[in-house]
């Protein structure tokens, strides 16, 4: 459309632009120039108008949109095919729809609004507008299903890592990927996957994180916090969502590059899982206390029962809890 052309021209400038020379490299007039700046505007894009001088993009800081998530995006494949709604149910249910026609790894749906978001376990997963980041990541790996789980301790490794460089603030990992700052949920991460016995067809990777909201209510305000909350500071999500992104294309790639293992990403996982050389209560459908050995290359909690005898637990068949 129209309006981008203009909005790439003046990303591109330094300083100021003229009508006259935004028309004459975009064939187009200087009234349709001027309706666009005026459609841009609309949608939330400062531009500066001088006499004489002509317009210049004032740095949009917090625009949340498909034009803007795509600029600047430094991957390769994660996000390069990207579709933004304003409102979905969940957005891992329309990735879902996407992935069954055939959409390309690395197809990302964002929503800056769920109604349906859902968490592990069945639960609800609240994602109001203007407070987090709701998104949904397909990936396409060669693997038999029993390996698809690592993917989503690597998708929680990656988010915590990125989110950590990009705040300041300490990020740890709650088995196999609820990531906790100071102590509380800040992401969730729901990774669901589309298979056969012997192969997968794809994985979705629906990782949910608490921004700018403001409060919780009571019931999840001693559990859960937001970046916001942790710091005191309001954040852009854009170069949030790039960073994730950037961070999950290049553990991805650590894991195909070294045929599908988890190991290479095994110590950095380790150094950040606060479930490592704890007590927990592992539940399912008969619990029991348990003391975490350590996580196996494979992704799974290696325990230590109360009589001495060690069991490996799954990620996705129970769930644990701190004691
Ligand atoms: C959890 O229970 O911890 C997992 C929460 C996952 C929430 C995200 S938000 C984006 C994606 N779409 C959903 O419906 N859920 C996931």
């Amino acid at each position: 459309i129209q309006m981008y052309r203009v909005l790439a021209l003046l990303r591109q400038t330094d300083g100021f632009l003229s009508g006259e020379e935004i028309g004459k490299q975009l064939s187009i007039s200087r009234a349709a120039v001027w309706k666009a700046i005026g459609k841009l505007r609309e949608e939330g894009y400062e531009i500066e108008a001088v006499t004489k001088k002509g317009y210049r993009l004032c740095t949009p800081q917090n625009l949340y949109n498909e034009q803007e998530l795509k600029t600047g995006l430094q991957t390769k494949v994660m996000g390069q095919n990207l579709a933004f709604f304003t409102e979905l149910d969940s957005t891992n249910n329309r990735l879902r729809e996407l992935a069954l026609t055939g959409a390309p790894e690395g197809t990302l749906v964002i929503a800056e609004k769920q109604n349906a978001g859902r968490g592990r376990r069945g639960r609800v997963w609240t994602s109001e507008a203007d407070s987090g980041i709701w998104m949904s990541l397909l990936l396409r790996p060669e693997i038999v299903p029993e390996k698809a789980s690592v993917l989503t301790l690597l998708a929680g490794l990656a988010t915590a890592e990125a989110l950590e460089a990009e705040t300041g603030l300490p990020m740890e990992i709650k088995w196999p990927n609820d990531i906790l700052c100071h102590g509380k949920k800040i992401v969730g991460i729901l990774t669901e996957m589309d298979c056969e016995m012997t192969q997968v067809h794809f994985v979705i990777a629906g990782i949910g994180i608490n921004v700018n909201t403001k409060s919780f209510p009571p019931e999840l305000a001693d559990i859960a916090t937001s970046l916001y909350l942790e710091s005191g500071k309001v954040f852009s999500r854009k170069p949030l969502v790039h960073a994730v992104l950037e961070k999950i294309e290049q553990h991805y790639q650590a894991f195909l590059d070294s045929g599908n293992s988890f190991a290479v990403l095994l110590e950095a996982y380790r150094k950040r899982c606060v479930t490592l050389h704890k007590q927990v209560q592992v539940l399912g459908q008969s619990p029991y206390t348990a003391y975490v050995l350590d996580i196996t290359p494979e992704g799974e909690l290696l325990v230590q029962k109360e009589d001495g005898t060690q069991e490996v637990v799954y990620s996705g068949e129970v769930s644990i809890r701190g004691v």
